[in-house]
């Protein structure tokens, strides 16, 4: 099973992942829960991670470097761990090159580079509005990156709507709540909807 954690920055999706994944690997049903990320680890995302704080290349090379670290974080670990038959949880995928690319490509020309990679079993997307996100990422302290301001992720969480919405038409299955309260709150909200899809291992 693949599951796909979406939101704006500051959502909240990274934590929520790894309350998740605790909650599986307690079931060990299956024994072996595989928790990623994008940008990945491999040597297309670290290019990417610097470039998101240090822009040494123009915005307009990211698309293709999502794609590509994409295309290696399919073949490096996701589809290697779903074939093994693990739960495999990953932090975004490609509706945030949709969402977030589609400022400096066209969506569609975005959805046409992702065209070929498989959907997930489920998408969760945590919905928390811009002014929180802001307050969360401010608290966290870190060096901002090129995304984290009240501007871009207001034109983000627009461009997300339709991302959703082109994604929901082709029968995505896309789990939606809101991050609003305590985080385990929010993973209580999660393992409901899990259960109510059908998604929860029995
Ligand atoms: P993020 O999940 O925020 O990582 P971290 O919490 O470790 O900083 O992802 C980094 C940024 O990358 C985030 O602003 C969203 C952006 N991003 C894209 O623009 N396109 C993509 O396809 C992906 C996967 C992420």
């Amino acid at each position: 099973m693949f599951i796909v954690f979406e939101g704006l920055d500051g959502s909240g999706g990274t934590t929520q992942l790894r309350l998740l994944a605790s909650a599986l690997q307690r079931l060990n049903h299956p024994p072996e829960v595989l928790m990623t990320a994008e940008p990945s680890g491999g040597p297309v995302g670290r290019m990417i991670r610097e470039l998101l704080v240090q822009q040494t290349m123009g915005e307009a090379v990211l698309p293709y470097l999502f794609t590509a670290d994409r295309r290696d974080h399919l073949d490096r670990t996701i589809l290697p761990g779903l074939a093994r038959g693990a739960v495999v949880l990953s932090d975004r995928y490609l509706l945030s090159s949709l969402a977030y690319q589609s400022t400096s490509l066209p969506m569609e020309r975005v959805d046409v580079l992702n065209g070929d990679f498989p959907p997930p079993d489920a998408t969760i997307m945590i919905d928390v509005p811009v002014a929180e996100c802001l307050n969360r990422i401010e608290k966290r302290g870190q060096v901002r990156e090129i995304f984290e301001t009240r501007e871009r992720l207001t034109t983000i969480l627009a461009a997300y709507e339709r991302a959703l919405a082109l994604r929901q038409s082709r029968g995505d299955r896309i789990l939606r709540l809101s991050g609003m309260g305590d985080p385990l709150e929010v993973h209580n909200r999660i393992v409901e909807l899990l259960v109510a899809e059908g998604l929860w291992p029995s």
